[in-house]
């Protein structure tokens, strides 16, 4: 039986860092707030004319690649989650095959917000068990720093995101101790306006993009905190014990848990009700602040890069975000 494996992982983040201080200069916050109801401390910020969303996107899968001994050439197909593309269309995942190099090659962009990154995989782990592709190249990369409200109005948002990408490549193995062993994914659209950006969007009447949309802040990110911090800490739960019980395992064989960086405290809130160790979570968020579909395989690069990822171990992604979506990955490392 064919099972997918991850052979390199890679991370760009902008040298642009932004403080929590440096906040204090657009909106009425404080370090000590966003510190202590986030634990960001601070984001990265993309710098205009030096990096994009697929420019990321792409340094992240040279350094992916590079780690895998693999090139462009030796990918079959893109999955790419981000939903700050650089165009509203085509997708950022075009972009990034002509950077690469690799026209002809499938590309296939999704959005599916902070879930994103775990559903891509989910998408190529498939291909690759069905024996269609051989080797898939999965990013996430996103710019927040230009779509949030950065004035007090739109505080309880800007103070989370910040920009980034991830990559991930995977490839066709028989091995069955070294793999992802599975995926999980679930929506439930009932909540999609409680995180959401409206426009640019067909729901207007007339035209998709108008002068007055500015005013109404529709290209704002609206977000009802509280809404999504109480889903997310039960969906959190429910989708890691889905997919160990999935496998016949339970919280205690895992090795180290991947969560996306959404907030410190409902990591930790996850951490303890898993019944985990502080070092068997990653958390970046302090540095990064929430990167939506490039904060776990951002930090799944880090904890790589720290040795964090042991031959053998049981490694979990979980995810939760707008949609809402939650999903997780089991993967035997
Ligand atoms: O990846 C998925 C995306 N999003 C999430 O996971 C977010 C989940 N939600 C959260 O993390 C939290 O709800 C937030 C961090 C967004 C907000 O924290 P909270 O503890 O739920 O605060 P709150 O919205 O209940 O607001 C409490 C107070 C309010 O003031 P009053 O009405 O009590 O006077 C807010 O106006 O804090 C105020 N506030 C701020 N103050 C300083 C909201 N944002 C800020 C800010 N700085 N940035």
């Amino acid at each position: 039986m064919t099972h997918s494996r991850i052979i390199g992982l890679g991370y760009y983040v902008p040298n642009n860092i932004v403080t929590n201080n440096d906040l204090t200069e657009w909106m009425e916050t404080s370090d000590e707030w966003i510190q202590e109801r986030t634990g960001i401390k601070e984001r990265r910020y993309f710098e205009f004319g030096k990096d994009t969303n697929y420019s990321m996107a792409t340094a992240a899968s040279r350094q992916a690649l590079e780690r895998a001994g693999l090139t462009p050439d030796d990918v079959d197909v893109i999955v790419y989650a981000t939903i700050t593309p650089d165009y509203f269309f085509p997708g950022s995942a075009f972009l990034m095959q002509r950077e690469l190099g690799m026209a002809g090659k499938p590309v296939i962009d999704i959005r599916q917000q902070c879930s994103g990154f775990v559903y891509a995989l989910s998408i190529a782990d498939q291909f690759i068990k069905s024996g269609m592709y051989k080797t898939a190249l999965v990013v996430g990369s996103e710019i927040q720093s230009s779509w949030i409200d950065k004035s007090t109005a739109g505080r309880n948002t800007a103070v989370i995101f910040g920009d980034g990408a991830g990559a991930a490549v995977l490839q066709a193995t028989s091995d069955p101790e070294h793999c992802i062993l599975s995926t999980h994914l679930h929506a439930d659209g009932n909540f999609a306006e409680d995180l959401y950006v409206r426009d640019p969007g067909s729901s207007r009447a007339g035209r998709a993009v108008t002068k007055e949309m500015v005013e109404e802040g529709g290209f704002n990110v609206i977000m009802n905190g509280n809404a999504v911090f109480k889903h997310a800490i039960v969906r959190f739960g429910e989708v890691i014990n889905e997919a160990l019980s999935a496998n016949g395992y339970s919280p205690e064989d895992i090795n180290l848990l991947v969560p996306h960086q959404a907030n410190i405290r409902i990591s930790d809130y996850v951490r303890q009700q898993m019944g985990l160790a502080e070092n068997q979570v990653i958390n970046n968020i302090q540095r990064f602040g929430n990167t939506t579909a490039a904060s776990i395989p951002i930090a799944l690069a880090e904890a790589w890069e720290m040795g964090k990822l042991k031959d053998g171990d049981l490694l979990c992604l979980a995810a939760f975000g707008s949609g809402f979506t939650w999903a997780s990955a089991l993967i035997r490392w």
